[in-house]
């Protein structure tokens, strides 16, 4: 991704001080922080507090994560992977690289684990931006499509998006906005409006700040906004990202995405999910009641943080104190509301029998 035009990842391995570096994401996008982990504890604590944070990029540092334990100790592979794996309940990306690191590394003797994870860790980083890449590319050619079919080039396409699904929920292009960055690189002129994504407000704080880094024209709206731009003809297709997707082809997304496929549905708006296969989970059959949601500290909900003009983080309330809170972090999407799964192996209708083909 490009940040003051030169060209980052959301998070990579420095060989000369043999750590892994990260943009620290609960800082921006008031402050650039470049982060270090050293340690499983670091690792932990990076995705728990959200200095990283969307499906992919939680998968690769935790295959970071397990490297860095068994350089401290190389016998401590499953309590690595017992405590990453508790760090978030959503996003089965991290159970998925935790079991390719437990796979490549389980005949593996002790005085090499930690070498063989390295190379398995840094395998999946690479991965994620080529893959990333190849859900852009494939996303492009379907918003060709529906800005074809507008019939108005010169009208341009609006894009709505949930949260941030960019290069900093990956380690590099990212999902929903890799589909953005590659139609923009095509010539077709984008618009996005950008959902704010009350509790934490990754829209507002990174969706803004990544696309304002890449020239990318869009508008910040408050979460309850799209509705009423999709009934005024102002929004041609949504794109998200997805956290976990079930076989029948639900998806999991940050909470108030679900709402957003109704309202799109409602208005006959294409809706598409653009995700790695890695964020299938084939063993759940369908996604509503069964993926795990995150339920997160009420604190999110009752007080919104920000910059003071002193240059200050600070939190402000704004519920009344003792208020009772449900912060439920993920709604899901059933599959009959979305119109396309974009993946690097290309896009698919949300059904079972598209996913099992492509399981096979
Ligand atoms: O709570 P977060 O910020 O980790 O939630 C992130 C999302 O919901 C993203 O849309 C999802 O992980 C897809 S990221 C490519």
């Amino acid at each position: 991704m490009k940040i003051n035009a030169e060209h980052y990842q959301s998070l990579w391995y420095d060989p000369t001080e043999d750590t892994v570096r990260l943009i620290d994401q609960t800082r921006l996008p008031h402050d650039f922080v470049i982060a270090t982990l050293d340690s499983l504890e670091a690792a932990c604590h990076a995705i728990a507090s959200m200095q990283v944070r969307g499906a992919p990029l939680i998968g690769v540092t935790a295959a970071y994560g397990v490297y860095l334990a068994l350089r401290a100790d190389p016998a401590c592979l499953d309590e690595a992977v017992t405590r990453l794996a508790a760090t978030r309940p959503t996003a089965v990306n991290l159970h998925w690289a935790l079991q390719r690191m437990q796979k490549a590394l389980k005949r593996v003797p002790p005085t090499q684990r930690a070498t063989a994870a390295l190379r398995e860790a840094r395998a999946i980083e690479r991965e994620d931006v080529a893959i990333c890449e190849a859900i852009g590319e494939h996303g492009a050619a379907v918003l060709a499509d529906v800005w074809r079919e507008n019939g108005s080039p010169s009208k341009g396409l609006n894009i709505l998006t949930h949260c941030n699904a960019g290069a900093l929920a990956t380690v590099d292009w990212g999902t929903a906005l890799a589909v953005i960055y590659k139609a923009a690189a095509r010539g077709i002129p984008l618009h996005v409006w950008v959902d704010e994504t009350r509790p934490r407000n990754q829209g507002a704080a990174l969706t803004c700040w990544e696309l304002g880094q890449h020239g990318i024209p869009h508008t910040l709206i408050v979460d309850n906004a799209g509705g009423h731009l999709m009934q005024q003809g102002l929004v041609d297709a949504c794109v998200v990202g997805s956290d976990r997707t079930a076989r029948n082809g639900d998806v999991c997304n940050k909470v108030g995405t679900y709402l957003k496929a109704l309202a799109a549905y409602d208005n006959a708006i294409p809706f598409y999910v653009a995700l790695p296969l890695s964020t299938i989970d084939f063993n759940l059959a369908t996604g509503v009641g069964q993926i795990p949601i995150e339920e997160r500290a009420a604190s999110e909900v009752t007080h919104v943080q920000g910059m003071t003009d002193a240059g200050e983080l600070h939190a402000v309330r704004v519920a009344p104190v003792g208020v009772k809170v449900n912060n439920v972090s993920f709604d899901v999407t059933p599959a009959r509301l979305i119109t396309g799964l974009i993946t690097e192996a290309g896009v698919f209708p949300a059904t079972a029998a598209a996913l099992a083909a492509l399981a096979s």
